[in-house]
């Protein structure tokens, strides 16, 4: 799973660094997560079977010399309870979702197990799918919660602001939700009047040529520049898993995927975390529990390369800065665990970066969700994608002394109704993420960090 990196780029140690490691310990931080979730909510012997699932997993990490990461376990657990909920708040359907977050690893661990070991620990979840059906059949699932945004008192950044910035999560033209909701979120940045914007990756469902010229349509209609790059989806070409997405993004919009816009008064660095690469599995479809019969596309984790690592060592110190790239950081410990997120590797590269240039911020897409979270004490905030709930966009306020992020509604009432019946409450509990996420605010960096 790791690009080939030119020998002069300092690179952080690796606990895992095959991928067969790398999944691995992906697989054994989701099922020690998942045990003690079901435990929490209730669910013992379902628990207890996870449990030797994850034993299964944990002897597979020791034979290949890949240390467990507990820390990693209990973070994730955290996430995965707070999707989840107990019973009493999102009934058979929390439930569900752990069922076909184990549905994840049965399919994925085959990779990396030798058969005896796989055939158990198959055999050990099989009960939980027929309890899980009975459940939804015995209880159906709870009703959608109705159209709502989930309001929080505005963050405001300290000092006067001199410089406001649009934020556009995963855009992902091409899609039904992509297509209706684009167009209100621009209008809306306009009413704004925010002074520059950034739309971070997955631009595009597909990669397909036609959607990147639509979405370069879209946001010609900005008022004030704009700047883009990649994200996983842009680089499915269409159907042919390579770079192709990348020369059609670097043709249509006439620049390269990394790169650095300084409003004059604030730098935002730009980063290129897509990887072309084939991915060695199908697409995983969380609803039915299996591969999809689409290709398999690109990796839909992140990694930079070459030339992202030089233009990244490239950059130094030069007055208050974001850095904006489409994947989080490592180690991402949503779903699925690791896999879905920057690699540790370019992660390496991303913490140097941010050390040098004395960032105030990271800015990511790719989970669409609302997330905050930091790397060496630099905040990271995840940005929704404005196709799904709650339907928004985010605006930057950066003044001489700090900065503020505040998520904002896409703006077309009518059409956040008519879409919102399709997010169910385990929906709503993954993208909603902390208040602070949609209204954070921090000062400017003191002298006395890095
Ligand atoms: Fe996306
Ligand atoms: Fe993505």
């Amino acid at each position: 799973m790791s690009a080939t990196y030119p020998s002069a780029v300092t690179v952080v140690p690796c606990l895992a660094v095959t991928f067969e490691e790398e999944l691995v310990l992906a697989l054994w931080t989701s099922e020690a997560a998942r045990s003690t979730v079901l435990g929490m909510r209730g669910h013992t012997g379902a628990s207890v079977r996870v449990a030797g699932r994850a034993r299964i997993l944990a002897t597979r990490c020791s034979e290949l010399g890949v240390a467990l990461r507990t820390d990693f376990a209990g973070e994730h657990a955290r996430w995965m309870g707070q999707v989840a909920g107990y019973p009493e708040d999102t009934g058979a359907l929390g439930w569900f979702f752990l069922q076909r977050l184990g549905a994840y690893v049965d399919l994925h661990s085959e990779a990396v197990l030798p058969k005896g070991y796989w055939s158990r620990l198959v055999e050990l979840g099989a009960q939980d799918g027929k309890d899980v059906g009975e459940a939804l059949m015995r209880d159906g699932l709870p009703p959608p919660p109705p159209a709502e945004w989930p309001g929080v008192q505005a963050a405001t950044a300290p000092g006067e602001v001199h410089t406001r910035i649009g934020v556009i999560g995963d855009p992902h033209v091409g899609s039904t939700m992509g297509d209706k909701f684009l167009p209100p979120v621009i209008d809306e940045m306009n009413k704004q009047g925010v002074d520059f914007s950034v739309a971070i990756g997955d631009l595009t469902q597909s990669g397909r040529e036609e959607h990147f010229r639509q979405i370069k349509g879209e946001l010609d209609r900005l008022a004030s520049p704009y700047e883009v790059t990649l994200g996983n989806h842009d680089m499915w070409g269409g159907g042919t898993p390579s770079a192709v997405g990348q020369q059609r993004f670097e043709s249509i919009f006439a620049r390269r995927p990394f790169g650095v816009h300084d409003t004059g008064k604030a730098r935002v660095i730009l980063l290129n975390s897509a990887d072309p690469r084939e991915s060695p599995f199908p697409p995983f479809d969380l609803i039915t529990g299996t591969f999809t019969s689409e290709p398999n596309e690109a990796v839909p984790g992140g990694s930079f390369s070459e030339e992202t690592v030089a233009f990244a060592e490239s950059l130094g110190r030069d007055g208050p800065t974001l850095i904006v790239l489409h994947h989080p950081p490592y180690p991402y410990l949503g779903f699925p665990a690791l896999m879905f997120g920057l690699d540790e590797r370019s992660t390496g590269v991303l913490r140097d970066l941010a050390r040098r240039t004395k960032a105030w911020g990271i800015i990511a897409g790719h989970t669409h969700r609302s997330a905050l979270s930091e790397l060496d004490g630099v905040p990271v905030l995840e940005v929704p994608s404005p196709k799904e709930w709650p339907y928004g966009y985010g605006i930057v306020e950066m003044s001489d002394e700090g900065w503020a992020f505040n998520l904002h509604p896409a703006g077309d009432e009518a059409l956040v109704a008519e879409s919102s019946g399709s997010a169910n409450v385990v929906i709503r509990r993954y993208s909603r993420g902390p208040d602070e996420a949609r209204a954070f605010s921090a000062a400017a960096p003191g002298p006395s960090r890095g």
